[in-house]
C-alpha cells in the first residue's frame, strides 16, 4: 500500500502550534496538517456538548483532509471532547482512525517533576473544572496534591498578542497568587494549556526561583514517538515527505501574522470554511 496518511494536529486556536513545534522537531519525517479552530475559540468557556461537537467537526474534517491520526493539542478539548470521540464515533465511523489528547501523555510523567508532591496546574476553566487532572494524575501518583487554577482571562491575552504587555500583568500575577494561596508546599507548575508557554517569560518573573514550570510540547512528542514505535501499523500508514500544512476557520492573515509567534517561523495557511 502506498503510504499516504498525515498526522493531524487540532486547537481550538494557536496554542497547537506550541505542541505541533515539539513534535514536529523529534517527528520531522511525517506530513502534519494543523488546524486552528480560530473562528470558535477560545474553547475554554463552552459546555461539554459544544467542545465536543466543536471538536468532532474539526477532527472529521482532519480526517476527510488524510489524517489517520489526530492529535488533540488541546487540554480543553482533551479534557471535554476525547473520551466521546474514542468512545462512540470511531468504532462507529472511523475504526481505522485514532485520535490521542494531550492529558493523559502528560499526567503520566508530572508526578516526577515535584519533589514535595505537590503540584499546581492552570488551565482554563472547562479543563480545570472537568477535574480531568487530578483524576488522571491520581491513577498514576496516588502520592501527589494537585491544586488547580482556572486561568479564563489568558487564552484572550495570548490569541490577541498581549500576553507579554504590561497590560498582562494583573492577571498573570492574580492567578499566580490565587494557586499560591492554596499551598505554600507546590513546586511544580503545570501549564495545562497549549497557550500558556508563551506566557513564560511574564509568568518567572511573578513566581518564585525554586517552582518548576513545565509546558507539555515536548512531554506530548515523547509520548507520541513511543506510541508510534508501538503501533506499527499506524507508523507504516503515514507518508513521510516531510509535508506541512496549515488551517484555520479564522481570518488567514491574522492567523499568518499570530502563528508566526507561536513557531518561531513565518507560514501561509489556507481557510477553512465550517458549516
Ligand atoms: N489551547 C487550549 C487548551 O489547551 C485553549 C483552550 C481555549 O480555547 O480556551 O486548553
Amino acid at each position: 500500500m502506498k503510504n499516504k496518511f498525515s498526522i493531524g494536529v487540532f486547537d481550538s486556536g494557536y496554542g497547537g502550534l506550541t505542541v505541533f513545534k515539539s513534535i514536529a522537531e523529534q517527528l520531522p519525517q511525517y506530513n502534519y496538517i494543523y488546524f486552528g479552530d480560530n473562528a470558535r475559540s477560545p474553547y475554554g468557556d463552552h459546555s461539554f456538548e459544544t467542545v465536543y461537537q466543536y471538536t468532532l467537526q474539526c477532527v472529521e474534517w482532519l480526517f476527510a483532509q488524510g489524517c489517520q491520526l489526530v492529535i488533540l493539542a488541546c487540554n480543553t478539548a482533551s479534557a471535554k471532547a476525547l473520551r466521546s470521540i474514542q468512545q462512540l464515533d470511531l468504532p462507529k465511523k472511523y475504526p481505522n482512525h485514532r485520535v490521542l489528547g494531550v492529558i493523559r501523555p502528560t499526567a503520566e510523567v508530572v508526578g516526577d517533576f515535584s519533589v514535595n508532591k505537590k503540584i499546581g496546574v492552570m488551565g482554563t476553566r472547562g479543563t480545570v473544572n472537568s477535574n480531568s487532572y487530578p483524576i488522571e494524575i491520581g491513577h498514576f501518583f496516588p502520592e501527589v496534591k494537585v491544586y488547580q487554577q482556572a486561568c479564563p482571562m489568558w487564552v484572550p491575552l495570548v490569541e490577541n498578542n498581549e500576553h507579554l504587555a504590561g497590560g498582562a500583568d494583573y492577571f498573570v500575577n492574580k492567578y499566580v497568587i490565587e494557586l499560591l494561596q492554596q499551598s505554600e508546599q507546590i513546586d511544580c507548575i503545570l501549564l495545562a494549556c497549549t497557550h500558556y508557554p508563551l506566557l513564560v517569560p511574564k509568568l518567572k518573573a511573578f513566581l518564585p526561583a525554586h517552582i518548576k514550570l513545565l509546558s507539555q510540547g515536548d512531554i506530548v512528542a515523547k509520548s507520541l514517538v513511543d506510541y508510534l514505535s508501538r503501533h506499527t501499523e499506524i507508523e507504516t500508514s503515514l507518508g513521510k515527505e516531510r509535508k506541512r500544512s496549515f488551517y484555520t476557520s479564522g481570518d488567514v492573515n491574522i492567523f499568518n501574522k499570530q502563528a508566526s509567534v507561536f513557531l518561531g517561523q513565518e507560514l501561509l495557511a489556507s481557510q477553512v470554511k465550517l458549516s
